[in-house]
């Protein structure tokens, strides 16, 4: 075999790659589209994704900001804060100053209770989930 022969097998061999190359692409391109539910996919930065980013902006549950704000004192009562599950210590909280007194204690913070808890963006409706979610677990 000289060189000329076996320069003519690989051009000829990279010509089969190259083609198999588009194929594998064409392939994917394929699957792709086959597997896309029967809805159209957004994806983050579409335009059709911008609602459900809406959506999960909404305001968060109760049980969601207790769970990432709150539990670090109200779990195990860190600086004297009533316990979540302590129902005589939320009820005697709730009869002394009412629901409205405790969203203000929580809001504007008293004593080692923070303002808002630490959760600065939340909404008052969000301070008043939680603490709905605290009195009443
Ligand atoms: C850094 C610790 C800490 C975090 C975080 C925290 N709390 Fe508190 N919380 C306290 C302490 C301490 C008290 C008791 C304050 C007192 O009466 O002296 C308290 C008391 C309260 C009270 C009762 C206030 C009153 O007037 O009796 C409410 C309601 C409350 N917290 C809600 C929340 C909510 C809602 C969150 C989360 C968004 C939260 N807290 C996060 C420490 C914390």
């Amino acid at each position: 075999m000289n060189l000329a022969v076996i320069l003519r097998g690989l051009l000829a061999a990279s010509a089969v790659c190259a083609s198999l190359v588009v194929l594998a692409n064409t392939d994917n391109a394929e699957i792709v589209e086959r597997l896309k539910p029967a809805g159209e996919v957004c994806m983050a930065g579409d335009e059709c994704a911008a609602a459900v980013v809406e959506v999960a902006a909404g305001p968060r549950s109760g049980k969601e900001l207790y769970d990432t704000k709150c539990m670090v004192c109200h779990a195990a009562g860190v600086a004297g804060a009533p316990k979540f599950g302590d129902s005589a210590a939320w009820d005697a909280r709730v009869s002394a100053k009412g629901l409205d007194g405790l969203f203000d204690s929580a809001w504007n913070g008293i004593n080692a209770m923070p303002a808002k808890g630490t959760c600065n963006d939340c909404t008052e409706d969000e301070i008043k989930s939680a603490i709905a979610y605290m009195t009443e677990g």
